[in-house]
This record gives structure tokens, sequence and C-alpha cells, in this order.
């Protein structure tokens, strides 16, 4: 089977950067047509360059990398930096990177690929705010039939929210956005903090990211050494959620996901839950569903997954 063609738009962020060397490591399932930077984690200008730092080390400096929106639809934009550091990248040490920003602006980049490309062809991976779907999705409504599929990090109900108690960080900067992508009708796969939470970066598995004794294992190691400190404290947990790389992962290897396909609907206007996404897993409406919740994961499956691939670069 030919590789699926995704772009990815994303706001690194360390389980962004590991999201971003899975596809690049996995040629033969996954065609990387672009990766488009969103304001998210950090600002805007950080992330567009954290995106470049990824692909370097990846040995992929050809990788065409496109800023986005440098801020929510409507609102003042919410930052990460008290779990991923001030560069979003903390952890080792980094260079700064020599490729350069394509020209076009992210958004005008997810409109000419879906017009271009075979309609049906193309998936979407956001895996921060959807600030950058969302705005493609205004603009042009034209190409919102010709998306293969949507596979999302974020979201959370059982596991509850990150940010508030009740909202997930990456719904939570732009729920708008999240209202137009989850209403847009297109087929929608979520990676909510419920099958995330699952997933975490046990000793083992950071020190097999070691024991590769490349540079991307190093890097990755090192990442997740800073990313997890903030979870462990938070959750007491034995190690950190790797969130990203789980849309990349389900698009390699689905049956390591299990869930449901239900109705899931964004808070935009309560204060007090403002991006929760509430999922109608018990189907107790008869909202119409619009997403495949996923809740189960088959952890070492997934990690065993990543080292395997990781190894490549
Ligand atoms: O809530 C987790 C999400 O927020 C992840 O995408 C992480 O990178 C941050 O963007
Ligand atoms: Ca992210």
């Amino acid at each position: 089977m030919a590789p699926r063609k995704i772009i990815i738009d994303t706001d690194p962020g360390q389980d962004d950067a590991v999201a971003i060397l899975l596809a690049l490591a996995s040629p033969e399932d996954l065609t990387l047509l672009g990766i488009t930077a969103v304001a998210g984690n950090v600002p805007l200008p950080l992330t567009a360059k954290n995106a470049r730092i990824v692909c370097e080390l990846a040995g992929r400096p050809d990788t065409r990398v496109f800023a986005g929106c440098d801020s929510p639809l409507e609102r003042e934009l919410i930052t990460a930096e008290h779990v991923h550091g001030k560069t979003g990248l903390d952890g080792p040490p980094m260079d700064d990177p020599t490729m350069l920003l394509q020209e076009q602006h992210g958004v005008d980049f997810i409109i000419e690929t879906l017009r271009t490309e075979e309609s049906g062809t193309v998936t979407l991976c956001p895996i921060g705010p959807m600030t950058n779907i969302a705005t493609a999705f205004q603009r042009a409504p034209d190409v919102v039939e010709r998306v293969q599929e949507i596979v999302l990090m974020g979201g959370a109900y059982f596991e509850v929210g990150n940010i508030t108690p009740s909202a997930e960080f990456n719904i939570y900067v732009d729920p708008e956005a999240a209202k137009i992508v989850f209403g847009s009708g297109v087929r929608i796969t979520m990676m909510p903090l419920d099958v995330t939470h699952k997933a975490l970066t046990t000793k083992p598995r950071v020190d097999a990211f070691r024991a590769m004794g490349t540079k991307v294992g190093d890097m990755v190691a090192a990442w997740t050494d800073f990313f997890e400190r903030f979870d462990m404290e938070k959750y007491g947990s034995e190690g950190a959620p790797l969130h990203d790389p789980c849309t990349i992962a389900y698009l390699i290897k689905p049956e390591l996901f299990q869930g449901r396909h239900i109705n899931v609907e964004i808070e935009t206007e309560s204060e007090l839950t403002l991006g929760m996404t509430v999922a109608d897993w018990w189907r107790v409406t008869d909202r119409p569903a619009n997403a495949t919740f996923m809740k189960d994961i088959d952890a070492e499956g997934f990690y065993a997954l990543l080292a395997d691939r990781l190894a490549r670069l």
C-alpha cells in the first residue's frame, strides 16, 4: 500500500518533536508533505524554529516547514513554558537551525495542498491548538471535503483536564478552532489524555532511547528527562505521557489503539468548563457521532514501535 500523505500541524514541544521524528523515520508508511507550525506550547517564532531543529536532527533539512497562525482565532495566546521550558524544547543544548522556513503561510500551504493533491488522499495531523486547520476551513470551505482524515492529539473526558480541571491544553488554547474542526464533518480520530496518559515514559523505555547510542536517541532521552518532571510531580506517575506521537503511531499501526466512534462537542461559552471536550461515551444523547475517541493503547507495542523506528535515524 502506498504511504499515506500527511501534514503535521504542530507546536513543538518535546512530545511534538518525537512525533515528527517518528513520521520522518517511517517513509514506507508516511509521506510528510509539510509541517505547519502554530502558536501553542511556546510562541510561533519558537515553534517554527523548533520544527526545523527536529527536521535537521532527523537528517531531513529538505522537509518543508511553514509558519502558520501566531494566535488563536478569538482569544489571547496561552503558552506552556512551565511544561516545555522557555525554548519549548528545553533539556539538551541545541544549535539554531540552518534550514530556511518556507515563505508561504502555513494556512495557505494547507489549502493549496488539499486543492492540488487528489481529493481524499491527505491526512491532517494537528498536535497543537487547531488554529491553522480551522482558519484553512474558514478561508476555503471547499477543501473540507477533500481531507482524508484528521488524526489529532487533544481533549480529555474520563481523564479530565490538564490545563484546567476540565480542559486539555490544545483544545483550551483555541476552543473556537476545535469547535470548527469537530463540526466540520471530516472523519476524526482523536488521541485524548485518556489514551496518552497510558503511554508513560517509564525508566526502561527512556533507557531504551539512550541505549540506541545515536544523537536522536540521546536527544529524545534528554527531552523526555526534562519534559517528564512536570507530569511526574503533578500526577506522582512513573513517567510522563508522550502525547503527540500517539497520532503518528496510529497511522503506522492502528491496531495499537482501541476506542469508540461517538459524539464529541467542544465547550466555548462557559468560563468554568471552557475547552472541555464533552464526549458522549455512553451514547446518552442523540447527537451524531463525529469522532473516534481513543481510550486504550498497547503501551509496550507503542514504545517498541518508537524504539524500532527512531533507531533508524
Ligand atoms: O495536552 C498535551 C498537548 O499540549 C500536547 O500536544 C503537548 O505538546 C501540548 O501541545
Ligand atoms: Ca503539541
